[in-house]
């Protein structure tokens, strides 16, 4: 394992611009659950179950308690060492950008700068019928919340499967990525697409993958570097020995 801590510092040491994909495995650590796999239930449904516009239409109140749920994990969770260690990169002048799948803010309450959201964000309410969009502190009150400019249905600010990225969105994190020459990616399944396809993006023009996770994704054969283990764990070490590199 040491060794491929050294050969991930050593890549983004040389690399010209990095950047970073993230997935649900960042957060797992300050305790918010992941997708897929075992732990990704809730009640017993799937997410797939559940984050889609037809599973709303069909019953938003059951959507909103699980998101209701969520917003709750979310807001009483904290950034976990796989956050700030990001953080430190990107102060250091060497993570370019950082492109999320994730709807939680923990890079930014962390103090990530340089990022776009890819799947939306869970702490914003968008009216289903009209223009009306809006941040929030707390999960609505009534469920499911009614728009206070119109009276349609609100809907969590999030992109559910079948639906497509916001286009500024999804330009950004492709513009990122045919610049970049080296991704970290990590605690993604590789799955969703287009989000999944970056690290192509990246090796197809000869840059390198680092792929940080608790087991092999979907990413890890076109992995130059693979550092299995926990992403809290694992990324201060990196930086740590990215700085003492630094000073050789
Ligand atoms: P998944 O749940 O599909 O995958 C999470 C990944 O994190 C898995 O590969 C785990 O092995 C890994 N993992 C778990 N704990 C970890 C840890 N402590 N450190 C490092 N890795 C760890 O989540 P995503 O890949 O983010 O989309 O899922 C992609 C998208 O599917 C999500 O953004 C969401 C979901 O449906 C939308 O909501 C549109």
């Amino acid at each position: 394992m040491q060794d491929a801590l050294i050969d991930a510092s050593k890549i983004i040491l040389k690399s010209n611009y990095l950047i970073a994909l993230t997935g649900a495995g960042i957060s797992a650590e300050s305790g918010i659950p992941i997708f897929r796999g075992k732990d990704g239930l809730w009640r017993k449904y799937r997410p797939e179950e559940l984050a889609t516009l037809e599973a709303f239409r069909r019953n938003p109140k059951l959507v909103w308690e699980w998101y209701s749920w969520r917003i709750n994990l979310i807001l009483g969770a904290k950034p976990n060492p796989a956050h700030y260690a990001l953080v430190e990169l990107e102060q250091l002048g060497l993570l370019k950008f950082l492109i999320t799948q994730n709807v939680d803010d923990l890079h930014e309450r962390a103090g990530s700068k340089k990022l776009v959201k890819l799947h939306g964000d869970i702490l914003t309410v968008i009216c289903t019928s009209c223009d009306y969009r809006n941040k929030i502190s707390e999960p609505p009150r009534d469920i499911p919340p009614k728009c206070p400019r119109c009276g349609g249905l609100l809907r969590p600010g999030v992109v559910w499967f079948g639906e497509s990225i916001p286009p500024d969105a999804l330009e950004r994190a492709f513009a990122e990525a045919e610049k970049a020459d080296a991704i970290l990616v990590i605690g993604t399944s590789g799955v969703v697409m287009p989000a999944g396809a970056i690290p192509n993006v990246v090796k197809g023009h000869g840059g390198y993958v680092i792929e940080i996770n608790v087991n092999e994704s979907a990413i890890t054969n076109i992995a130059d570097c693979f550092c299995k283990g926990k992403a809290g764990e694992i990324l201060p070490k990196i930086v740590e020995l990215v700085k003492s590199m630094m000073g050789d």
